[in-house]
């Protein structure tokens, strides 16, 4: 590691501005080793040796070459969220629940949810109207509470389908954990915190324990009704599978008895659900608020938008799957509020053996660390209006809007990607588009604009939005 000690790599893309406004404070340290070491630097964490990594080449070599860099292992607090499924597995298990996974994601299969997702939107939409005194009213929303609600119950209907009220009691808990988890967020860093019978930690391991027997008792149930009825094999070949469980019920009853380290089983089955709540529901609530934030701040693009939704919906209330696909200005929205506060910030991984990187020789177990987000804001990969918001370099297509194709990863790169992206794209489409049918709003004067990053990407002081019934004139 001494070869690395004080290492500069040549620096691959221009200096960027430092904005407070637009970048969370938590990353302008990264901006200044930038000026000083360069686009790929090394950090010591105590013991720990970690490279930041922002030149687009390398990091599609890093994404690409599996073989050589894994993906870098949670907190065991976080882990503990995340679940033991997709988001953490490695190896062959890895690859066979990705398999049987990847088809559920499908926008064919995507789209039988459409119905449920409209009817959580309308619901949340109706609360609103119902707050406003009167119809000149208009009513203040602190819209990333509502947001976070609306994604527990859209996930929860996409994990679920049928089961979905004994799903939702799970989820809460699971959502509670997470409470708990992003409050003691600074303290996972302390050696053996984790250990210790803090309240919050022992609220957490109550908590675990309940969650596992409970989804665990759901899978159960529904096997048994699958079994008992012997409908599986049928229900294999001819019905379209409704939900997440039920694919991945399906997918455990057609394997050998025997148990490999490819077979999938209950308990893999408990360890996905909780990664989907995990890995779905505040991603894609962030991305909404954030969406809703900019579209607040700037009107000429909220009325485009709207005008786009009345065009392609005319007065139907929910967009039809065909009608999202042609939604291509709120498409370009979504990926530029993507692009400037991506919900995952960064992503690691560790060299599995010693590795050639950019002429460095990097040993093996050192850590690569990816700012996702300071690459979408490189000016030299994004031009000089970087830090802006101007969804019309996303209107030739993601491959012409940067210098690099993998300048924009807010779904991650390679194998690894985001397996929810087309869910999460879909739901933010819908929700903004029934919300642009219904509403015009705007910044509360309350709102402060400070991006902080507590796991994810969040405003730091909330986000209050002033909205307005819509009228069509
Ligand atoms: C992986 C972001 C929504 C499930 C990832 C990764 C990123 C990401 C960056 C890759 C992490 C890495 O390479 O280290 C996002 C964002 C979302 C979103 C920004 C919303 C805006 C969802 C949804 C689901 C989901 C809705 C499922 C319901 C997963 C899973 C993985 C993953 C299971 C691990 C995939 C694997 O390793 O095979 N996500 N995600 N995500 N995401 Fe998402």
């Amino acid at each position: 590691l001494k070869e690395l000690v004080g290492l500069v790599l040549k620096a691959s893309s221009q200096p960027m501005p430092l904005s407070h406004n637009i970048l969370p404070r938590v990353f302008s340290f990264y901006h200044h080793w930038k000026k000083i070491y360069g686009a790929t630097h090394l950090i010591w964490f105590g013991p720990k040796a970690r490279l930041t990594i922002s030149d687009p080449v390398l990091i599609r070599e890093i994404f690409s070459k599996t073989e050589l860099y894994e993906k870098y292992e949670s907190h065991p607090l976080v882990r503990k969220l995340e679940g033991d499924g997709l988001l953490s597995l490695k190896g062959e298990k890895w690859a066979h629940h990705r398999k049987i996974i990847t088809p559920t994601f499908h926008m064919e299969n995507l789209k039988l949810m459409i119905p449920s997702m409209g009817e959580t939107v309308t619901k949340m939409l109706d609360k609103w109207l119902d707050m406003l005194s009167s119809d000149e009213a208009t009513v203040e929303i602190e819209v990333s509470e509502w947001f976070q609600k609306l994604m527990e119950e859209a996930i929860t209907r996409a994990v679920f389908g049928s089961s979905y009220e004994d799903g939702k009691a799970i989820f809460q808990l699971q959502a509670e954990q997470m409470v708990f988890a992003t409050e003691s967020f600074q303290k996972v860093f302390i050696p053996g915190y984790r250990f210790l019978p803090t309240k919050k930690n022992r609220m957490t391991w109550r908590l675990d324990k309940e969650i596992n027997k409970s989804l665990m008792k759901v899978i159960e149930q529904r096997r048994e009704k699958h079994c008992c009825s012997s409908k599986l094999e049928r229900s294999n070949e001819c019905a379209e599978a409704e939900d997440l469980l039920e694919i991945m019920i399906r997918a455990s009853a057609r394997q050998p008895q025997q148990i490999s380290t490819s077979a999938i089983t209950l308990n893999d089955i408990v360890e996905e659900c909780k990664g989907f709540f995990f890995a779905g529901k505040n991603t894609t609530s962030n991305l909404l608020t954030w969406t809703t934030i900019l579209l607040a701040m700037h009107p000429e693009w909220q009325e485009l938008a709207r005008d786009e939704v009345f065009t392609v919906c005319g007065a139907r209330d929910v967009p039809t799957k065909d009608d999202v696909a042609k939604l291509r200005t709120l498409g370009m929205i979504v990926n530029e509020a993507l692009r400037l506060y991506p919900p995952a910030v960064a992503t690691i991984r560790r060299a599995k053996v010693d590795v050639q990187l950019g002429g460095c020789k990097i040993p093996r177990g050192t850590e690569l660390l990816v700012p996702i987000i300071a690459v979408h804001h490189d000016q030299a990969l994004w031009g000089h209006d970087a830090t802006k918001f101007n969804p019309t370099r996303f209107s030739q297509g993601l491959a012409w809007a940067a210098k690099h194709p993998t300048a924009f990863m807010p779904f991650g790169l390679g194998a690894r990607r985001c397996i929810g992206q087309n869910l999460a794209i879909l739901q933010a489409k819908l929700t903004i588009a029934i919300i642009l049918q219904r509403f015009t709003f705007e910044l509360a004067p309350t709102y402060q604009h400070a991006p902080t990053v507590l796991m994810l990407l969040y405003p730091q002081y909330g986000a209050p939005i002033i909205f307005r019934p819509h009228r069509i004139t």
